[in-house]
């Protein structure tokens, strides 16, 4: 059976990739620092729930005292502020989540991962471009797929590969803050602010969770054996 682990498993994207790895039969573990959000993931599937901080070096490592088939960095916050107005604490929070996170979860993964093994990561389209507001997050974004294109390159002899997904605005709470944020930074409705938001996107509209899970679903497979390295825009063609 095949083992998986997610982080953030306890909403939005980390919700689904966790719920189509239950439903297709494989044991799965969750973290996430709420064990009631996790819970509700669950959902009665029979998932193993574990509350770790990412950030935290030492939870971090002792979510790993079994080896894991597929381990997805999902765990992540944003924060908008323009740079100016940016605090170190923000700054150096945003870092230890999306970037420091990625990290330890992906070298406790690897003291144990066997040949065949599958590293994603959940960065952005962030981590592909700027944007305004959000220095902190598209560093931390860059950042992480900076490290998936080191990492490939260093276990691809192991038989390991290490890729990560980068979507647009998808329907999450994070993605209904960010629409929060622009309604009332703008005094726009929330209609109006949503279509701001997703006006960079050719599609023009928000991106789905189960959009997301079939890019991951995709690099897990067997058919993406040869794929190591990549950033996967799931963002309807913005980038
Ligand atoms: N929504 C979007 O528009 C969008 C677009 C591109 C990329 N992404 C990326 O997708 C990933 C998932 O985001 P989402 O949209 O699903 O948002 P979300 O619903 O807010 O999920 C984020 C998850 O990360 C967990 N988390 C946050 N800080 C953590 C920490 N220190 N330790 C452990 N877990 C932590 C949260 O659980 P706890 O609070 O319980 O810890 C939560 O379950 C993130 O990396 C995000 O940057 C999102």
């Amino acid at each position: 059976m095949q083992r998986v682990l997610v982080t953030g498993g306890g909403s939005g994207i980390g919700r689904g990739i966790a719920r189509h790895f239950a439903d297709q039969g494989a044991e799965v573990t969750i973290t996430g620092r709420r064990a009631d959000a996790l819970k509700d993931t669950d959902g009665g599937r029979g998932m193993i729930c574990r509350s770790a901080d990412v950030a935290d070096e030492a939870q971090v490592s002792a979510l790993f005292d079994q080896p894991f088939d597929i381990v997805i960095a999902n765990a992540g916050i944003g924060h908008t502020a323009k740079l100016v107005n940016t605090s170190l604490a923000d700054w150096q929070n945003v870092l230890d989540v999306n970037l420091t996170g990625t990290f330890l979860t992906f070298r406790e993964a690897l003291k144990s991962m066997q040949a065949g093994g599958r590293l994603i990561a959940v960065a952005s389209t962030a981590g592909l471009q700027g944007g305004p507001n959000i220095a902190s997050y598209v560093a931390s974004k860059h950042a992480v797929i900076g490290l998936v294109r080191a990492l490939a390159k260093e276990v691809a002899r192991q038989g390991i590969t290490c890729n990560a997904v980068c979507p647009g605005f998808v329907d999450t709470d994070m993605g209904d803050a960010a629409v929060a944020g622009v309604a009332q930074k703008f005094g726009i409705s929330q209609e109006e602010a949503a279509a701001r938001i997703t006006s960079g996107n050719p599609m023009r509209r928000m991106i789905t969770v189960d959009e997301v899970v079939s890019a991951v679903a995709f690099l897990a497979s067997p058919g993406a054996s040869m794929v190591n390295g990549h950033s996967l825009a799931v963002s309807g063609g913005e980038i």
